[in-house]
C-alpha cells in the first residue's frame, strides 16, 4: 500500500497554555439561524437531522417580536428563529441573506472578561456584558462581529439550570425523533469576499488570541476551472476551529465567489458535524431524503492506494458517496450535504475522525469537481 503523507500534518504556530489564554473557550454553545419560517425549519431538522426540540420563545412566552425553536442533538444545539412582524433586523437579515448562520455563540466561564479582551484588542461590540435571569438562575451573555453581519456571542451559564436560556420555555411538540448520532461540531467554515481572508485571520489571531492550524493556496485547491484560498484558526485548547476561505482567480467562478454573491457578503458556509459512525449516520440521512454532493464512482477505484487500509469496508461508502483522506496521524472520512437552503449558500458536511486532525485537502479536487457539476446546472460557474 501507498502511504503517501500528501497532506501537511496540522501544526500549530504557537502553543497557548491554558493559563495564558485570555479567551478560554469551553466550546460551541449554540448555532442560531435566522430563517423565514423558523416553524418549518425546525420540523426539518427534527425529522430529517434528528434534533431533539429543548425549548421555545415567541408570543406565547411573551416575546412579540421573534419566535426561536432551539433543537439539540447530543453536544450540539442549533436555534432557528423568525421575525413575527414586517420590519426589523431579522427580517433585514433575512432579506438579504436568505436562511443563514447569524450567531456563533461560544461557551465561556467568564462573558465579562471575553468581552473586556476582546474588545479590548480591537473587536467591535454588538451589545456589551448583560445579566437575563430566571427562576433557574441567571446567564450572563455579551457579543461582538465577526465576518459579515456574523456575530459570535459569549455565554456564560455556570449558574444557570435551565433548559437553554432565560426567555426560553421548554417545548416538547409530538413530533417522531429519531437521533442519527451526531455528536458535536467539528468547525465552522466562514466564506469571505476577495482579499478579506488575512483581515479575518488576523482577527482571530489577534482580537481572539487564536493560532493558525493550516493553510492551503490555490496550488491546493483549485480545479481546471475554479479556485480557493483557506486557512484554518484554532483556538487554544483546539476545541474551535474556523477555516477562513476567500475565492481566487480561475478561469471560471469560485464556489467561494457563487456563495458571497448570493449569500450578499460574507458568511457561514458549512457547518461540520462529527458522528462516531459515518455509515450508519449518513444511510439514515439519505434515506430521510436530505442529499449529498456525489463523486465520481471511479474515485473509489484508486482511493484505497492514496489512504492505505482502513477499518471500513469500501463498498458502503462507496454507495453511500462517503470520502476518505489521511495525514500523518490516522485518516477521516467525511461528505458533505448539497446547500440546504434555496441559494447556493450554507451546507453541512458530515465527519468521522480516525486520528486525522486535518479537513480532507486529499479530496478537494474531487469535491470542487462535483461542486462545479451543481454549479453548472444553476448556470453560476
Ligand atoms: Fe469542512
Amino acid at each position: 500500500m501507498n502511504h503517501t503523507n500528501h497532506n501537511p500534518s496540522p501544526k500549530l504556530n504557537k502553543v497557548v497554555p491554558e493559563a495564558e489564554d485570555f479567551l478560554p473557550l469551553l466550546g460551541t454553545d449554540y448555532i442560531e439561524i435566522y430563517c423565514g419560517n423558523a416553524k418549518q425549519s425546525a420540523y426539518y431538522y427534527m425529522t430529517a437531522w434528528g434534533y431533539k426540540p429543548v425549548a421555545y420563545s415567541g408570543l406565547e412566552t411573551g416575546n412579540k417580536s421573534s419566535a426561536s425553536y432551539v433543537l439539540r442533538q447530543d453536544k450540539i444545539t442549533i436555534v432557528l428563529t423568525s421575525p413575527l412582524k414586517p420590519d426589523g433586523p431579522i427580517n433585514d437579515h433575512v432579506n438579504r441573506h436568505g436562511d443563514g448562520v447569524k450567531v456563533v455563540a461560544l461557551w465561556v466561564d467568564d462573558a465579562n472578561k471575553s468581552y473586556l479582551e476582546t474588545t479590548k484588542r480591537g473587536a467591535v461590540s454588538v451589545f456589551k456584558p448583560e445579566v437575563r435571569k430566571d427562576a433557574n438562575g441567571q446567564v450572563i451573555l455579551s457579543a461582538i462581529k465577526t465576518y459579515g453581519e456574523t456575530i459570535h456571542v459569549f455565554v456564560e451559564r455556570k449558574n444557570y439550570s435551565g433548559v437553554f436560556l432565560p426567555g426560553y420555555e421548554a417545548w416538547s411538540p409530538s413530533v417522531p425523533v429519531e437521533s442519527v448520532r451526531l455528536q458535536y461540531v467539528d468547525h465552522m467554515v466562514g466564506n469571505v469576499g476577495w482579499g478579506e481572508m488575512t483581515t479575518w485571520v488576523d482577527f482571530y489571531a489577534e482580537i481572539m488570541g487564536f493560532a493558525q492550524l493550516i493553510s492551503f493556496d490555490d496550488k491546493d485547491i483549485s480545479t481546471e476551472y475554479t479556485a480557493l484560498m483557506s486557512k484554518v484558526m484554532s483556538n487554544g485548547n483546539g476545541r474551535i476551529k474556523f477555516p477562513i476561505n476567500e475565492p481566487a482567480k480561475g478561469r471560471k467562478k469560485s464556489q467561494i465567489e457563487e456563495y458571497i454573491d448570493f449569500y450578499g457578503g460574507a458568511g457561514v458556509q458549512h457547518i461540520a458535524l462529527a458522528t462516531s459512525n459515518i455509515i450508519e449516520t449518513v444511510t439514515e440521512l439519505q434515506r430521510r431524503g436530505v442529499e449529498f454532493l456525489r463523486v465520481p464512482s471511479t474515485y473509489y477505484d484508486t482511493i484505497l492506494n492514496r489512504v492505505g487500509e482502513i477499518d471500513e469496508d469500501l463498498e458502503p461508502l462507496r454507495k453511500l458517496g462517503i470520502l476518505i483522506d489521511r495525514d500523518d496521524e490516522g485518516y477521516l472520512l467525511q461528505i458533505f450535504t448539497k446547500p440546504v437552503v434555496d441559494r447556493p449558500t450554507m451546507f453541512f458536511e458530515i465527519i468521522q475522525r480516525k486520528g486525522a486532525k486535518s479537513f480532507g485537502k486529499g479530496n478537494f479536487k474531487a469535491l470542487f469537481e462535483a461542486i462545479e457539476r451543481e454549479q453548472e446546472t444553476r448556470g453560476t460557474l
